[in-house]
């Protein structure tokens, strides 16, 4: 577990600009270690159904193991979370040409994603934080220049709010999430296949190769991909489903049931030690990935190794690839509009039967 001891080895100059840990602690006593270098989080503590505290974050120990990550640890996503296929969108009649960080597509913004960023701390509290960052005109080919703001609170309701705003000074495309890889058992204790999972969305978004999402969505019914009653992540994880096949497991993109902008229940998860996780947000869409690139080799926090299905993640979002989806594309921010995602990460206790 990241103890407050372990500043130092947070505190350090990127950039010329300082890194360091902060801690959001709420009246119960629960909390939440964070660091400016991505906005990432690099702990989540709160008590199982028998009062015993459990990091349910996976994480490191140190600036430098964030520094070698390519997972987006813990990590803001921005400024376009998912994938844009083929590196390019159109945007008021002109072509974009953006970084194809992975294979022929843009990945979470590219090569100068939030996750790589030294943020500015500008306001901190006992269960707050603010940080702001600047993206330049023109950075991984996206156009305008955007002021970005994130800020994390812990309330004494064990929820963890993020919320993510920016404008632009051009029109532009957007999209923000949160990274966190959630192991509700503990932090390196294994697999989450046994976690039982809700997601309120009876529609998903195939892909074809490359992980790239074009068409329209389809129902989960009668697929290993529904999750609308609660469901042991592993049941159908190793179907040989061809939409299972070519996400290695869950790396998949959700429509959230009845969305109209607001705050709502997007998945619910729970664990056999009855940690509750609930994810709300006013995004219409959220991607369910089960780690399934996690080859081994990286060691998290408490020296274990991270495996293949050892976390999941729930990433509320815009539709993946929204630029060149018509019919999906919430992810224009016009020139002087204010863009701004809401995501909830809300802890409680109950029995799993
Ligand atoms: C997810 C994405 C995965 C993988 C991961 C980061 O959002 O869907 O395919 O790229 O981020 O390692």
């Amino acid at each position: 577990m990241v103890i407050a001891s372990d500043i130092e080895k947070f505190q350090t100059y990127l950039n010329g600009k300082p890194v360091s840990l902060y801690k959001l602690v709420n009246l119960k006593g629960n909390e939440v270690s964070l660091t400016n270098y991505g906005a990432r989080i690099i702990s989540i503590i709160v008590p199982d159904k028998f009062g015993v505290k459990t990091d349910v974050v996976l994480g490191f120990n140190s600036i430098e193991e964030y520094l070698n990550d390519n997972t987006y640890q813990g990590a803001a996503v921005g400024r376009f979370a998912n994938r844009i296929a083929f590196g390019k969108f159109k945007l008021n009649g002109q072509e974009y040409k953006i970084s194809q960080n992975l294979g022929e597509h843009c990945l979470h913004g590219g090569y100068e994603g939030f996750q790589s960023k030294v943020w500015d701390v500008i306001e901190q509290g006992d269960d707050y934080i603010e940080m702001t960052l600047f993206c330049p005109d023109g950075e991984d080919g996206f156009p305008g220049n955007l002021n970005v703001t994130c800020s994390y609170r812990l309330t004494i309701n064990d929820e963890l709010i993020f919320e993510c705003k920016a404008t632009s000074d051009a029109d532009t495309v957007v999209n923000f999430t949160q990274h966190n890889y959630f192991n509700l058992m503990g932090e390196g204790t294994g697999d989450i296949l046994k976690h039982k999972l809700k997601i309120f969305s009876t529609k998903y978004d195939e892909q074809v190769e490359g992980n790239i999402c074009i068409s329209d969505p389809v129902s989960v019914s009668g697929t290993p991909f529904d999750f609308s009653g609660e469901k042991l992540i592993g049941q159908d994880i190793h179907s040989s489903h061809p939409q299972m096949r070519l996400g290695h497991g869950y790396d998949h993109n959700y429509h959230i049931n009845d969305f109209d902008g607001s705050v709502k229940l997007v998945a619910s998860v729970l664990a056999d030690n009855g940690i509750n996780l609930k994810v709300k947000s006013n995004q219409p869409c959220c991607q369910l990935y089960t780690f399934n690139w996690a080859d081994g080799s990286q060691t998290g926090k408490s020296g274990n190794k991270y495996h293949k299905f050892g976390a999941f993640c729930l990433e509320p979002q815009l539709a993946p690839n929204a630029p060149n989806r018509p019919s999906f594309n919430k992810s224009v921010l016009r020139k002087g509009e204010v863009f701004q995602t809401v995501i909830i990460h809300s802890f409680g206790v109950e029995d799993k039967n």
